[in-house]
C-alpha cells in the first residue's frame, strides 16, 4: 500500500509522475481502492450511477455528506476529494458553511467545485479560510440542464479562451488542483503547460497531469452506455450477474449451503 499524498506531495508530482484518481461512493469499494491510487474522488455522479438519476443535480448536501463520511471510513491511507453539490455554493458565505461540514462531519481532505472565472471569489474565500479546493472546468455536469446537454467544450476558438481564462482563474483563486473534463485534447495540453497546479483530466486526452474516471464505468458495472473517454478495466455487471445466477441455481438445487457454509 502506499503512503498517503499530500497537497504538496501532489503538486510536486506535477510532470514528473502521473496521478490517479478515481471515484468511491461507499466504504466497502473505498477499502479496495485505498492505496492503490493518488486519489479518491467522491463525485456526486454517484447520484447517476448509484441512485439511478438523470443528472448530478438533485443530489443534496445529506446525500453527499452520507457517501463522503462512508468513503472515508473506508479509505484511511487515500487522499479524499468531496464534490460540492449543486446549489450548495451560490455565494461564498454559503459556501464556507457548506464546504465548513464537509471538513466537520467527514473525513474528506478537499472539496471540489465546478466552475472557473464564476467561481473565482468563492475559491478564494474557502481557501482562505482554510479549505482545500480542486476545481472543475470545461464540461461541467451540474451546468446539464441549464445548458441543455454534456458538450465537449473547446471546439472553437470563444469556448476555448473561455476554458483557459477559467483555468487561469481557478489557479489565481488558489485552488490546489483542477479537474478538466470533456475538452479537445490540445486545449488540455495548453492548460496544463499554462498553470503550475495539477491537472487531472476526464475526457481530456493524454496531456494532463493525471486521469480521473467513474468506478462504476471503469469497473464495467454501469452498463447502459460506455462514453468514448472511457476504458473498462473488467466487466463487473456481467461478473456480478453470473456469480447471482450461479447462487440462484444452487439455491434451487440444494447444491448450496455446502458441508462447509453449516454449523
Ligand atoms: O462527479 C464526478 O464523478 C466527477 C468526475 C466526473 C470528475 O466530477
Amino acid at each position: 500500500m502506499r503512503k498517503k499524498q499530500t497537497i504538496s506531495s501532489l503538486q510536486r508530482l506535477k510532470g514528473v509522475e502521473k496521478l490517479s484518481m478515481i471515484t468511491a461512493y461507499d466504504s466497502l469499494f473505498a477499502k479496495i481502492f485505498d492505496g492503490e491510487v493518488d486519489l479518491i474522488l467522491v463525485g456526486d455522479s454517484l447520484n447517476m450511477s448509484f441512485r439511478g438519476e438523470n443528472d448530478t443535480l438533485s443530489a443534496d448536501i445529506g446525500v453527499m455528506l452520507y457517501h463522503t463520511k462512508a468513503v472515508c471510513n473506508g479509505a484511511k491511507n487515500t487522499f479524499i476529494v468531496a464534490d460540492m453539490p449543486f446549489g450548495t455554493y451560490t455565494n461564498r458565505e454559503e459556501a464556507l458553511q457548506n464546504a465548513i461540514r464537509f471538513y466537520r462531519e467527514t473525513g474528506a481532505d478537499s472539496v471540489k467545485i465546478e466552475g472557473g472565472v464564476e467561481r473565482e471569489e468563492t475559491i478564494r474565500h474557502l481557501v482562505e479560510n482554510g479549505i482545500a479546493v480542486v476545481g472543475h472546468i470545461g464540461l461541467m455536469p451540474q451546468s446539464f440542464r441549464s445548458e441543455g446537454g454534456y458538450f465537449v467544450k473547446g471546439k472553437d476558438e470563444e469556448s476555448r479562451e473561455k476554458v483557459l481564462q477559467d483555468a487561469l482563474a481557478v489557479e489565481r483563486a488558489g485552488a490546489f488542483m483542477v479537474v478538466v473534463e470533456g475538452v479537445k485534447e490540445d486545449l488540455a495540453r495548453e492548460i496544463t503547460e499554462s498553470i503550475s497546479i495539477p491537472v487531472i483530466g476526464i475526457g481530456a486526452g493524454k496531456f494532463v497531469d493525471g486521469q480521473v474516471l467513474v468506478w462504476s464505468d471503469m469497473l464495467g458495472f454501469f452498463e447502459e452506455f460506455k462514453p468514448k473517454f472511457v476504458k473498462r478495466y473488467m466487466s463487473g455487471g456481467s461478473a456480478v450477474r453470473e456469480a447471482v445466477q450461479n447462487y440462484n441455481r444452487e439455491v434451487k438445487s440444494g447444491e448450496f449451503p455446502e458441508e462447509e457454509n453449516i454449523y
